[in-house]
């Protein structure tokens, strides 16, 4: 278990959340709603800046990846196909004393929802025997509320990007490999949520659907499949990549991204899913940790970190899936693989016929498709391969928006201590955002209030900036103070004009200070200077 020195950081973060505006209970004033919580302007904004940061770097940056964003409520046929519908069920267990309802493998560990930082002390009735229950919101669509209506609230944004699949590739000219990405709120009626927004039941998911050659396409094509060694980097992708070489990859790209915002990889960590782990279609899953406050303590005392994203090598099976539940193909045409295919050895079209068969009939046969029917289509697959056809498989890095948002706010929080001229010391939080995930990028001030040409310059500073980013404007108090709040938002610099901007001495005229959140250091800037001194920090 955590200590509980982590746990008074959790305490502490909570109350500064709600006390600065960054995280509210939902429906707060009617006593809230246990799993659901609101994000108030600080939050709002660093959540924003979260989910732009991520789209630019996996959609606009690239030329590989193309965006979508699907409604939350889809046909519950797509929850059939993707096998949420038979099995995304969680082990829940009733206390026949107390009463209460808990996920079999959280007991132990059930965070009160009033202050979800702590953990209660738990009852120790008898328990029930642990049954299945699925955790899909239910709705009904259309006047009438029967079987026929019933319709679901997404778990996840990634079945969109499935279903939509041949629309995407249609209409975005990009050919395999390529990605689908969106962002988007996912529903989950988590027995046990806990942890603050670590695990709730409204939260919002950033997944990118990356779609590959299958290895024996790209051997077909390439005469090889590249074999990265373990630990290489990898950051520009190659032909001859098989879907090994593309999960490295990604596991990678996805480091890059959290070090590119501030969590350093010291503060990260990894768990690769044993095979006993795996989903029956899955190849590999490598899961990104943070190591949280409230995360579990190691032998040696280190916290061993908790799931912030997970990548996973799925193979053919959504496309698959949705291709049998719908009739419709979800199979691609790769003219470079049927020009190949002509060109190989009757040996080497055998060899791969062979084992592209195994694994669709593979894939097939444990989907419930019985034997004789499942060789014929894995046949009729096989033989698509001379013709240039094949299902894509895929590398799904999915991210969890809130929970990176509390990553965010936990790795940022930290207490500096004021000492006064007369030594009296007084403890304050700095929370040291990455500049680019800030919520207030600068917090512009007039050293002071009641001086027009002050305010007056500084208002113009504020109307310089603020088509670029967020600014805050603050004239309320003494400079100190300003600053101060201004850190316990996370603002990375402060801009003050005082009389040297106005000119008093006419060498710093229409120069302003900048002060630096972190150490407390000061500069002296021409106003001329200042846009092109911020931006290429905050993006
Ligand atoms: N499409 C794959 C998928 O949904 P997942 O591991 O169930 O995989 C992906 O979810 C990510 O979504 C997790 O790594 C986590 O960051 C986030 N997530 C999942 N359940 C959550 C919950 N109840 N509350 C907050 N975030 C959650």
């Amino acid at each position: 278990m955590s200590d509980s020195k982590d746990n008074l950081v959790m305490e502490k973060l909570v109350s500064l959340c709600k006390r600065r505006g960054f995280i509210f209970q939902s429906s707060e004033i009617y006593g809230g709603i246990n799993g659901f919580w609101d994000y108030g302007p600080l939050g709002a904004e660093l959540k924003r800046n979260v989910k732009e940061l991520w789209w630019n770097t996996m959609t606009r940056q690239r030329d590989d990846v193309a965006g979508l964003e699907a409604t939350i409520i889809m046909s519950p046929e797509i929850w059939k196909a993707s096998g949420h519908v038979a099995t995304f069920s969680d082990p829940m267990i009733d206390c026949k004393t107390c009463k209460g309802r808990f996920r079999a493998d959280h007991v132990g560990e059930i965070s009160c929802p009033q202050k979800p930082s702590k953990m209660v002390a738990e009852c120790h009735g008898e328990k029930t025997e642990p049954r299945a229950f699925n955790l899909m919101f239910q709705t009904f669509v259309g006047p009438v509320q029967d079987e026929s209506s019933v319709a679901y609230l997404r778990p996840e944004t990634a079945q969109a990007i499935f279903a939509q699949f041949k629309n995407v590739l249609e209409t975005s000219r990009q050919k395999v490999p390529f990605g689908i990405a969106q962002v988007g709120k996912a529903f989950r009626n988590e027995v046990t949520p806990r942890n603050y927004i670590f695990r709730s039941r409204e939260f919002e998911q950033m997944e990118l659907e990356f779609f590959i050659k299958p290895d024996e396409v790209v051997e077909a094509i390439c005469g090889q499949v590249a074999v990265p060694l373990p630990g290489a980097t990898l950051t520009d992708p190659q032909p001859d990549w098989g879907w090994a070489a593309w999960h490295q990859y990604w596991v990678q790209e996805r480091v890059r991204f959290y070090e590119g915002i501030g969590l350093s990889r010291e503060t990260l960590g990894f768990h690769v899913q044993t095979p006993a782990e795996l989903a029956h279609y899955a190849r590999a899953c490598t899961d990104i940790l943070f190591k949280f406050p409230f995360s579990k303590r190691d032998e040696n005392g280190e916290l061993k970190g908790e799931e912030l994203e997970g990548i996973a090598a799925r193979s053919d099976f959504d496309l698959s899936q949705h291709a049998r539940f719908s009739g419709k193909p979800m199979g691609v045409f790769d003219e470079e693989l049927r020009a190949a295919w002509g060109k190989l050895a009757k040996d080497r079209q055998d060899d791969i016929w062979k084992r592209y068969y195994e694994n669709r009939k593979g894939y097939l046969e444990k989907s419930g498709v019985a034997f004789e029917a499942a060789s014929r289509q894995a046949t009729e697959d096989a033989n698509g391969l001379a013709k240039g056809q094949y299902i894509p498989h895929v590398i799904e890095p999915s991210a969890g928006v809130d929970r990176l948002i509390l990553a965010l706010l936990a790795n940022a929080y930290s207490e500096a201590t004021d000492t006064d001229a007369k030594g009296k010391s007084e403890s304050r939080v700095v929370l040291k955002f990455h500049p680019r995930v800030a919520p207030i990028k600068v917090g512009v001030m007039p050293l002071l209030k009641n001086k027009p040409e002050l305010v007056a310059k500084a208002l113009a500073v504020r109307d310089l900036l603020r088509p670029w980013m967020n600014v805050f404007y603050d004239d309320a108090g003494s400079i100190g103070r300003r600053y101060a709040r201004q850190d316990e938002a996370g603002t990375p610099f402060c801009v003050t004009v005082d009389f040297d901007t106005l000119g008093e001495k006419p060498e710093l005229k229409d120069t302003v200070t900048i002060r630096h959140r972190d150490g407390g250091r000061q500069e002296r800037l021409a106003l001329g200077d200042l846009l092109s001194w911020i931006l290429p920090q905050i993006r």
